[in-house]
């Protein structure tokens, strides 16, 4: 078969934050998927980044009294030593801020623009003063209040002249590629969700800021700056060579794959196939989008301080045991929940007693038996031989279809076979009668044979260690043989093998257990520290809550309602429509969608303000309001009630 080049990219990172586990884990699958490219000999190329312009990174330096630049030049070397530290073997490392770069997005927007793509016009939308932010319409709180759960303070309409892009000319291009290329975008149920997106129609985009300064400017309007996203898209191409190497554009655009989360999919899957057809390049062969972590059943986030620091946990378990778990762990596309007990659990069990053991016997007993030297080849016919060419024939076609947790799978199969293996042959029978002398060798040679295929196998996800297990076999390098991944029989009889170090010392599952204790209690304390810092905020800031007579407040008609039914609203995010039952039905357009799927709804008892002047949003006319806080994590809970109140009854 011959193979082609592989060119795979990270998104890049936004400057304004710490990198956690969910950036590692983008990043070393990438890098995975790389090494494994590297390995049977592709020329390969890896990308990983930082997004470094906007509204974000003005805000978060001038918070700081810093210039923006100077700013992220401190931050990205957080991204960076973190790199290094996970071993990601990464070509390039690529900020928006780089000179070429921004050459390049500038001729991305000519190109656009020469495609009659991009028009001047208006920009309209709701703008917060005290937040410098707009928002659109769907994503306002009822009664026009800013959604910054700090801030809901009302806003005004802004207008703001922007260059657009005609996002909308390309409804139907993008829905005939989909068609075409149905694996444009990997997993397939994202392939579907994308296109029932795009079925319903899409807007012109709005592509140009004038209200801020740190970006790139817009060719011919220097008053300008490119939105961020067509800045930070473009770096795939910057890295390709594009205008600056043609022979290295020519070997790697279009891109094979651009991994990614399923955050940001739709700029993905929508925006970048759409401007580089305006533009008339190529489009990326395969956008993947991964799932998101979870810790210990919880969002990721900085109020909860659940953060997952990587370099912490290389600490504790060691960089490759780290890597195998986020690998191995969960199928690339599904969601994951870290725990320290579950990294714990996968070194004991799959590193330490299934690898770690195998290696450690099979060398103990070569050592008794054969003088520590690999003994003559067998020349029997062997079920290893089979087992391990059945198992890299899954292991290349997982990873031919981007699935390094499946070509783990595939790796394992070699591994339990071996130590079902060693403990059928029973070598310490054999070697207790010369007669089974023969057997005894094969024994030895096809266990260490298979140990040196199993040591190119890890070596993707476990770089460090496929090095040591070999240099244990007394190789110096993974031998390859073409695209496949080496034949059986190659390793040398006469090698001397060399008995090392165990590869996974066995994690002490009583440290664990501390471990869990002591970061459960480091995250009550920053709970408790941010709850006592918001109790200081609300007692600064009295004239925010204002008193209020009683009749005043009697004035409210709030009532118990029941969800009866609940749908989308087209072409929004962020709003359902509901049928309330407060005693009458009445329609509720509520902007929750991304806090409850509408089936959860139904039936839920909701605390209903039925005298609200109604609204129409999105042309549906709104008749009241659900209530409803914030919780700590940054999701919206509805309030509810006891199952033994009725719809209709009054509150007060
Ligand atoms: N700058 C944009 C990307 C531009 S790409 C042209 C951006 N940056 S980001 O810093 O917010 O990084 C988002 C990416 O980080 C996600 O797409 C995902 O790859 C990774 N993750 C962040 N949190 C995550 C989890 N909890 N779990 C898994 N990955 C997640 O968006």
């Amino acid at each position: 078969m011959s193979r082609k080049p592989f060119y795979v990219s990270t998104p890049i990172y936004y400057c304004n934050d710490i990198p956690h586990i969910g950036h590692a884990y983008t990043t070393i699958t990438a890098d995975v998927l790389a090494r494994y490219h590297r390995l049977v000999g592709d020329k390969t190329f890896f990308l990983t980044g930082t997004d470094e312009h906007g509204q974000k990174v003005e805000k978060a330096a001038e918070a700081l009294g810093k210039k923006p630049k100077e700013f992220v030049d401190g931050v990205v070397t957080h991204f960076q030593e973190l790199w290094e530290t996970l071993n990601v073997s990464n070509d390039r490392f690529i900020r928006t801020t780089d000179e070429d770069h921004k050459e390049v997005v500038t001729e991305l927007w000519k190109k656009m623009e020469a495609a009659g793509d991009i028009f001047e016009g208006e920009y309209e939308d709701w703008y917060c003063v005290h937040d410098e932010t707009f928002w659109t319409e769907s994503q306002l709180l009822e009664g026009n209040l800013c959604p910054n759960p700090w801030c809901k303070r009302p806003v005004e309409k802004k207008r703001e002249k922007s260059y657009f892009f005609k996002l909308s000319k390309y409804t139907e291009p993008l829905l005939k590629y989909y068609e075409d290329h149905p694996d444009f975008v990997l997993p397939e149920f994202r392939m579907n969700e994308v296109k029932s997106f795009v079925s319903q129609g899409l807007m012109d985009l709005s592509i140009s800021r004038s209200t801020i300064n740190w970006g790139i400017p817009v060719p011919g309007d220097e008053k300008h700056v490119m939105y961020v996203w067509v800045d930070a898209l473009t770096n795939y191409l910057t890295a390709s060579g594009y205008l600056k190497d043609e022979e290295k554009y020519e070997t790697f655009w279009p891109a094979t794959i651009h991994l990614i989360g399923k955050d940001i999919l739709r700029f993905h899957a929508i925006f970048w196939p759409a401007f580089l057809m305006s533009a008339g390049l190529p489009l990326p062969k395969h956008v993947m989008a991964h799932g998101f972590w979870t810790a210990d059943d919880m969002k990721i986030s900085k109020s909860l301080g659940n953060r997952i620091d990587p370099t912490e946990l290389v600490d504790i378990f060691g960089l490759d045991a780290v890597r195998y778990f986020l690998m191995r762990e969960i199928q690339l596309g599904a969601d994951g929940n870290f725990s320290y007990k579950a990294i714990a659990n996968r070194v004991n069990a799959d590193l330490a007693n299934d690898l770690g053991n195998l290696l450690s016997r099979s060398l103990a007993m070569t050592k008794k038996y054969m003088d520590g030297v690999v003994p003559d080849k067998t020349a029997a016919d062997c079920k290893m031989a089979n087992v391990c060419a059945q198992a890299e024939a899954d292991y290349q076609k997982a990873f031919d279809n981007h699935m390094p947790n499946k070509a783990l799978v595939a790796t394992w199969e070699v591994i339990s076979y071996a130590n079902k293996y060693i403990d059928e042959q029973a070598p310490w029978v054999l070697a207790k009668d010369d007669a089974n002398k023969q057997e005894l060798a094969d024994t030895m040679y096809n266990l260490l044979e298979a140990l040196r295929r199993i040591g190119a196998m890890i070596s993707p996800v476990m770089p460090d260690t496929s090095a040591k297990l070999l240099a244990q076999l007394g190789l110096e390098s993974i031998t390859v043989n073409g695209d496949t991944l080496g034949n059986w029989g190659e390793l040398e009889p006469g090698t001397k093998t060399q008995r090392g170090e165990s590869l996974f010392p066995r994690v002490d599952m009583k440290k664990v257990e501390k471990l869990i204790e002591s970061k459960a209690a480091e995250a009550e304390k920053k709970k408790a520290d941010s709850k006592a810092e918001s109790k200081t905020v609300e007692k600064q800031e009295p004239e925010n809550i204002a008193l209020v007579e009683f009749t005043d407040f009697t004035k409210l008609a709030l009532r118990i309602g029941v969800v009866k039914t609940a749908e989308k609203v087209k072409k929004t995010d962020k709003l359902l429509k509901l049928t309330v039952d407060t005693g009458e039905d009445r329609t509720i357009v509520a902007g929750i969608a991304l806090h409850y799927t509408p089936e959860e709804l139904i039936g839920k008892k909701v605390v209903v303000l039925t005298n609200l002047k109604p609204r129409k949003l999105r042309g549906i006319e709104s008749e009241g309001m659900m209530l409803a806080a914030t919780a700590p994590d940054g999701t919206l809970r509805l309030l509810t009630t006891d199952e033994i109140i009725p719809a209709g009854s009054t509150i007060g």
